[in-house]
């Protein structure tokens, strides 16, 4: 079985002094790039400083939460996937929840970032997720589907089993303490799966789904024990060392039984 993913998502939280902190404590733990995908997308004025602090070692995949749809030219403000590759940042985020509620990122808009980072990363984390009153009128999936056709369109299956992985985020679970029980989270990732099939021809479980939703260490088990739930996508719990290592160890004990 693939390891699996323990993916942080710091959004706009740490500075140098902290994160330097956060490296040293994760560093003296050497095992975790070994026991499952220990992974940090941090701000990305921090990407070269981690990057740097991460070369000895190389325990982590560093990433970046988002980039712009173009390559260079008069975008003021806007950060370059080339230069994101440049730097060698390794993986992006698109499509977060908070990119797309609070930036109005369209499917579109996603789409054609997605089809771009595609030359600049080695992954893709592609998010998708329904808010809660789209739960509430049982529009879960309805939703899921179209932002993963709408989203990934145009994407050769190559491409998609080679650099998509999927991640699962109800809106209503993030930054709330709330999380989609394990059987929900399930039930998506299953139908996720099934999409990807049936509209892309991807054979079922090729592409990583994680899921992520308020994940901590005293959640993390049950839902990283599901069949068809491969990593998690970690925002508040992944902020601090200690927890961040035990999400680790959780994902390794799991693929330890597993194997
Ligand atoms: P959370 O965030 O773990 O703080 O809920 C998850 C995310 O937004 O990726």
């Amino acid at each position: 079985m693939e390891k699996l993913y323990i993916v942080g998502n710091w959004k706009m939280n740490h500075n140098i002094s902290s994160l330097t902190n956060f490296h040293n404590t994760i560093n003296e733990s050497k095992s975790i790039s070994k026991n499952c995908h220990a992974w940090i997308a941090p701000q990305f004025i921090h990407i070269s400083k981690l990057l740097e602090l991460n070369k000895e070692n190389n325990l982590l995949k560093i990433g970046a939460q988002n980039c712009s749809v173009e390559n260079k030219g008069a975008f003021t403000g806007d950060i370059s996937p080339e230069s994101l590759n440049d730097i060698g940042t390794d993986f992006v985020i698109l499509g977060h929840s908070e990119r797309r509620e609070i930036f109005k990122e369209s499917d579109e808009l996603l789409n054609q970032k997605t089809k771009n980072a595609l030359n600049y990363f080695n992954k893709i984390i592609f998010c998708v997720g329904e808010t809660l009153d789209q739960r509430e009128s049982e529009k879960t999936n309805e939703i899921i589907q179209s932002q993963i056709v709408e989203g990934l369109k145009g994407l050769d299956s190559e491409d998609l089993k080679n650099k998509i992985i999927i991640a699962y985020e109800p809106v209503w679970a993030i930054g709330t303490g709330k999380t989609a029980t394990p059987e929900q989270a399930n039930e998506v990732h299953q139908y996720i799966q099934k999409v990807l099939n049936e509209h892309f021809q991807i054979p079922e479980n090729s592409i990583p789904v994680l899921y992520g939703g308020s994940v901590k260490p005293s959640n993390a088990h049950d839902l990283l024990n599901q069949e068809f739930i491969d990593g998690a996508l970690v925002g508040g719990a992944s902020l601090i060392a200690e927890d961040f290592l035990k999400l680790c160890e959780i994902a390794h004990g799991i693929n330890a039984d597993r194997s």
